[in-house]
């Protein structure tokens, strides 16, 4: 399973990378709003860290300038995949998009019927948002497994289900679980993932062992 990083930060994106942890980068408005940067400079910082498939989204929602944004988006580099809505529009601009080989990411899906559409629109990644579906009193990770049954139902779909929106790692646990494709996290969702007790106590009772045999391995 990838580890993308839902994130712009480019040291945390450093940190992932040099752990082997990052196999890509996800980026939206909101978190291009909240890093405060300039969004095509910070695309192209990003890029120059990670060889993987970095998301870069389009501002406009209709198909003409979302057209010309996914275009110029597209020219930042050649692992930039182009993120477009789930509209009518947004699934028009990625079929124009992967008919010329780009990428493209299809966010804020919500349904499976959506999820299908996107497939059938040639997108490379499909966004399925679970974090916010839970927020709703749903559960998200239910749409993972019928996003993930019904492309398995049609080998002739190539597009990758990204599990967005993650929250904690019970949300990466279900999705390795289910076989989803990409998880894209907040880099302090992954950190959790290090985490257990049992080792951080095993490893302090080894530390106070070894003190004992009065040894040094260096
Ligand atoms: C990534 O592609 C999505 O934009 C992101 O995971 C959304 O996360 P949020 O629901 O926590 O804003």
């Amino acid at each position: 399973m990838k580890f993308f990083a839902d994130t712009s930060d480019l040291d945390a994106i450093k940190d992932l990378a040099d752990c082997g942890m990052l196999d890509g980068v996800t980026t939206n408005p909101s978190i291009i709003a909240k890093s405060g940067k300039e969004f095509i400079p910070l695309i192209q910082e990003i890029c120059k860290i990670c060889d993987g498939p970095v998301s870069a989204e389009v501002a406009s929602t209709d198909f003409a300038t979302m057209m010309k944004e996914g275009e110029k988006l597209a020219g930042i580099a050649e692992n930039i995949a182009v993120k477009v809505p789930l509209t009518e529009a947004g699934l028009k601009v990625c079929k124009n998009l992967s008919d010329n080989g780009t990428m493209v990411n299809v966010t804020l899906c919500f349904s499976p019927l959506q999820a299908l559409l996107a497939a059938k629109a040639g997108a490379t990644f499909i966004s399925p948002f679970v974090g916010r579906l839970d927020d709703i009193g749903q559960t998200g990770m239910d749409l993972i497994a019928e996003i993930l049954t019904i492309y398995d139902n049609y080998p002739e779909f190539y597009t990758e289900v990204l599990v967005a929106s993650v929250r904690h790692p019970q949300h990466i646990r279900e999705s390795a679980l289910m076989g989803a494709d990409v998880v894209t996290c907040p880099p302090a969702v992954i950190k959790k993932l290090y985490k257990h007790p049992l080792t951080d106590n095993g490893l302090a009772a080894f530390v106070e062992d070894w003190k004992k045999t009065g040894q040094s391995i260096l």
